[in-house]
């Protein structure tokens, strides 16, 4: 204990041992504050794959259409196609196959509840958490029936979201290979490093895939 606090401690020992109780109780680490149970259902907001946190409401893709072109069309494109840089939507696992594919919602996502999640934490970006439960599913339902998912007129509701099967659902294998399994190696580990492939013969980037197109190498 430092002097000063010595000091103040002669002083006021009722006052300081007030202080300790209740801050002990309450601050074991001596900062923070108490956090009411609402703000925290504010930050409690992430949605299980199978929907666990879905919240009531529902919507669907006629109502999500115009709610879509208004607040999301002018960055990814009218019918998910992406614009510029800002991502699409639109695809399918077969896709996945080319070098040049992209992971989108329609291609890669295994589960829908986790657009709703990602619509509702995150867009429109610069204006997140603006969007009310309702417009979610109903947003949510366009994009999903612009991969042919679901039909324009199914209601997406907190029991039949976590029911769409995403065309990607199989897509992933529980990884069991060498990375998780292998033991570390701490001496005589050097083997010979045989390179398959390089990144750039890949064509990785944009201005690369550009270029490619324009030389005629991929369509
Ligand atoms: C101002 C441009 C802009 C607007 C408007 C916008 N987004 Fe986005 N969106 C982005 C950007 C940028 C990203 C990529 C963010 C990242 O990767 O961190 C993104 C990512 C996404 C993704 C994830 C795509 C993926 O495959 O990773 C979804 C889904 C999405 N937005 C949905 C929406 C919806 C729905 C709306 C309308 C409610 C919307 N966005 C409005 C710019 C925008």
């Amino acid at each position: 204990m430092s002097k000063l606090v010595k000091f103040l401690a002669l002083l006021l020992p009722g006052f300081l041992v007030a202080c300790s109780d209740a801050e002990t109780e309450s601050h074991p680490y001596g900062f923070g504050m108490q956090v009411s149970e609402q703000v925290i259902a504010k930050w409690d907001i992430d949605i299980g794959p199978d929907g666990a946190g879905l919240p009531e409401g529902s919507g669907t893709a006629e109502i999500g259409e115009p709610i879509y072109l208004a607040k999301c069309a002018f960055c990814h494109g009218e019918f998910g196609e992406g614009m510029g840089r800002f991502p699409d939507f639109v695809g399918t696992p077969e896709e996945l196959l080319s070098d040049f594919a992209t992971k989108n919602v329609g291609s890669y996502w295994p589960y829908a509840t986790t657009l709703w999640d990602y619509i509702y934490r995150a867009m429109p970006f610069g204006n997140a958490q603006s969007l009310t439960a309702d417009e979610v599913y109903s947003i949510t339902a366009y994009i999903l029936s612009l991969n042919n998912i679901i039909a324009e007129d199914a209601v997406m509701d907190a029991k039949s979201l976590p029911e769409v099967k995403m065309p990607n659902r199989d897509g992933f294998i529980v990884a069991s290979g060498t990375d998780i399994n292998a033991s570390i190696c701490m001496k005589n580990c050097v083997k010979e490093v045989v390179v398959t492939s390089k990144a750039s013969e890949s064509r990785v980037s944009l201005a690369e895939k550009e270029e490619a197109k324009n030389t005629g190498d991929i369509q």
